[in-house]
């Protein structure tokens, strides 16, 4: 038994930096990526002197919002120090802070490690911010990532405040730059006030990455990550493919993880398009499992009944009323109640949400609302395999 994880551990691999395939490794380069980082420096510039900006990125999931501001975050903070100017660039996901007091706590100890986590209203905070900042003569670049969480849950007071932040100390100056990046505009849960600080603060928009520009990104992390003439140009090729339907950077490198280590798996020394394969299965399934389990009873069974009726159609929609017809006969082979047909939209709502399906408007006139129901990520058959061993 010993030797064979002795031979598993000491075994070859096409890898050669796991590190550089990490889902927050920044690569020092960012393939069509530079327009955008050459705009940013732009905007920026005024912080340099003191002079405080504010912007905005949005953008589809993986389409380098993070990895791009990261980089340039550091890029300035490295700029500055070598002429005298100190910026501290605290980066923080408000999925995880979503509370103005948690945001704060996280900006504080960033100053100081030992901050108390408790027993600081938000505004002795902010204070004990300004006074950190006048002390160190610092400028606060601060980055919120995935602000829609912070916004939603805790509105809009924090960034107010922060971007008028000196509004009332003689030298004029706001010591903090803020970056909200989020996937989608937000503007939209904005106060009248808070707008009128953003409005004027610039945003910056990431496309999808297209086909081409994903075998670019892949072929560098290959290069990154990999042993030379391991992974087979077509592998790349097949990756970029498969994510350039959404055009999601962090799918692709996924993907290329993946594909790695079924190669590993098999001890040979190259990922060929097979390996490829392999690895978009096996991500549909890890994802799709996790999303499933937030689904209750009824969701689930009424998803079954979208796959069975897709797959059986193999269309690419199927209409509110045909799912309905399906979701009765479902119901009776699982010997569930059906629910009444307004429960069923809710049902449908949250099955949006969680991702697995699209839903649009009929486009024929039809009276009332009837939804073409499409399932854009996973084929029917799969999730139908999935849903009927979860359901028994
Ligand atoms: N232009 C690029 N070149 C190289 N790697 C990239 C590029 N854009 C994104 N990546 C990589 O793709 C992955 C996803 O990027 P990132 O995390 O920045 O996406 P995001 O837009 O912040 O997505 P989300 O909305 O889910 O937070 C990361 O591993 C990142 O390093
Ligand atoms: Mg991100």
């Amino acid at each position: 038994m010993g030797s064979i994880i002795e031979d598993e551990l000491f075994s070859s691999s096409v890898v050669k930096d796991l590190h550089a395939l990490d889902f927050d490794f920044v690569p020092s380069e960012l393939p069509h990526r530079t327009e955008q980082l050459k705009r940013l420096a732009l905007m920026f510039k005024p912080v340099l002197s003191h002079t405080a900006q504010n912007a905005f990125i949005r953008g589809p999931v993986g389409t380098g919002k993070t990895a791009m501001t990261k980089h340039f975050c550091h890029s300035l903070v490295h700029i500055a120090r070598k002429q005298g100017t100190i910026i501290e660039y605290v980066h923080i996901n408000c999925r995880k802070r979503s509370t103005d007091a948690m945001v704060l706590l996280g900006v504080l100890t960033h100053f100081d490690p030992r901050f108390p986590d408790r027993g600081f209203s938000v505004q002795e905070m902010q204070q004990v911010l300004r006074t950190q900042l006048a002390r160190k003569e610092a400028h606060l670049l601060l980055v919120l990532d995935e602000v829609d969480a912070l916004v939603k849950k805790s509105g809009t007071n924090l960034l107010y405040d922060l971007t008028r932040f000196n509004d009332d100390v003689q030298t004029g100056r706001t010591p903090v730059s803020v970056i909200m990046i989020s996937q989608k505009d937000v503007f939209a849960h904005f106060d009248a006030a808070s707008l009128s600080t953003f409005k004027r603060s610039t945003a910056i928009v990431l496309e999808k990455y297209s086909r081409d520009e994903l075998v670019d990104i892949v072929r560098q992390r290959v290069s990154l990550a990999f042993h030379g003439n391991t992974v087979l140009g077509e592998s790349i090729e097949l990756i970029a493919d498969i994510a350039g339907e959404s055009g999601d950077a962090r799918f692709a490198i996924e993907l290329l993880w993946k594909a790695g280590l079924y190669a590993d798996e098999k001890h040979v020394k190259q990922v060929v398009p097979e390996h490829v394969r392999a690895a978009k299965a096996e991500t549909f399934s890890v994802v799709t499992e996790t999303k499933l389990q937030a689904l209750g009873k009824q969701e689930l069974l009424l998803l079954l009944s979208i796959a069975k009726r897709l797959q059986k159609d193999g269309s690419a929609y199927a209409s509110t009323g045909e799912v309905e017809q399906t979701y009765m006969v479902t119901c009776e082979e699982y010997s569930e109640e059906p629910r009444a047909h307004t429960m069923m939209w809710n049902y449908l709502k949250k099955i949006e949400e969680a991702g697995f399906i699209s839903m649009k408007r009929s486009g024929k006139g039809q009276v009332g609302t009837t939804q073409l129901i499409s399932l854009p990520d996973i084929p029917a058959e799969v999730l139908r395999d999935k849903l009927e061993k979860l359901l028994t």
